[in-house]
């Protein structure tokens, strides 16, 4: 047997592979009585369990965050931070009071609660998440705003248990740089927006990360933490890639907006939490995660240097059904 990752695949979980057909023969007896079913490729023999699905979170899940209240926090900082930002990103996508609207990966649901301000009493949000952890948060996130056009749902986004056709807007910020497969998280947006409606994905950019001065340590972090995400399946350069994923599954009008973050609107302390933080946990072993952790600190002597500054970019893109 070859392979040893659980991997999805529609409804279906592909959890081994048998490179010679006498295995795959001997499973397969087996396999009738158990409800497996299987089928070969170029000689390659691949068998899918039926049931439940393995959750396919790429290359974030909170539920494996070793310091998960450190990255909760920093979650909500990165939300609560840009509020403002946040407000006239969705305002230019088109939310706008009594829609029905989705977030989607909407981890502890602070932008869903800005959401459900936005479309107001007569429309209504539902936030979606793969993390059972983060929806018991945004429950406690919704109550404490007080807002009661709001609900949230443990869901994956390749597997939306919605009905077609009945979302207005839908709204995925920091999610795809995560997915190992964009293009089916799209086609299954796609399906739940109905005619007209509005997607916006929202994500960054590394080749638009920088700080000024830059000591050797923000480079090594950086490499190290894209490429870890990267085996991962997750992509830390998605976001010049938005607008043609989005066009290539099939919505129209599609439009991209760059919007820039500076130290500036946050202050360079928050902008290093929120823009790095991640970085110290996307490693690969703990000697890694020590290294991280090191050049983190290094880094954070920033905040307290005068004429320092930290850039990044947003790329929001937009587009309908
Ligand atoms: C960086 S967080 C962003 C959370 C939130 N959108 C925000 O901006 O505050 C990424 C989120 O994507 C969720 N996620 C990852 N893979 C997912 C999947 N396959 N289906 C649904 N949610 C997923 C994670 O659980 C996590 O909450």
């Amino acid at each position: 047997m070859i392979g040893g990752a659980q991997k999805r695949i529609g409804g279906l979980s592909q959890s081994a592979v048998f490179s010679d057909s006498s295995s795959y023969q001997s499973f397969c007896l087996i396999s009738a009585f158990l409800g497996i079913i299987g089928h070969s490729l170029n000689g390659v023999y691949f068998i899918y369990i039926l049931g439940e699905t393995h959750l396919e979170t790429g290359s974030y899940s909170f539920d494996g965050f070793t310091e998960s209240h450190k990255e909760l926090e920093r979650l909500k900082q990165q939300a609560q931070q840009i509020e403002p930002f946040e407000t006239s990103l969705l305002q230019a996508a088109g939310l706008k009071p009594g829609m029905k609207a989705l977030d989607v990966g909407c981890g502890p649901g602070v932008v869903s609660c800005l959401m459900a301000r936005m479309v107001g009493d007569d429309g209504d949000v539902l936030g979606v998440d793969a993390s059972d952890d983060l929806m018991g948060v945004a429950e406690q996130m919704g109550q404490a705003a007080g807002v009661n056009n709001l609900s949230f749902q443990k869901a994956d986004i390749y597997q939306l248990d919605l009905p077609e056709n009945s979302f207005d807007f839908a709204y995925s910020r920091l999610v795809f740089q995560h997915l190992t497969d964009p293009q089916s998280a799209l086609k299954k947006l796609l399906g739940v927006l109905k005619p007209g409606g509005i997607l916006c994905v929202a994500d960054i950019d590394d080749d638009w990360l920088s700080i000024e001065p830059e000591p050797a340590a923000f480079r090594t972090l950086i490499d190290r933490s894209t490429r870890v995400q990267a085996g991962q399946g997750g992509d830390r350069f998605i976001g010049h890639k938005l607008g043609a994923y989005m066009e290539s599954a099939g919505f129209n009008d599609v439009d991209v907006h760059v919007m820039p973050i500076t130290s500036k609107m946050m202050g360079m302390k928050n902008f290093l939490d929120i823009g790095l933080g991640f970085r110290a946990f996307a490693t690969s072993n703990d000697e890694e995660h020590e290294v991280a952790k090191r050049e983190l600190q290094t880094l954070s002597e920033l905040s307290h240097r005068p004429g320092s500054w930290g850039f990044l970019a947003i790329f929001a893109s937009m587009g309908k059904k």
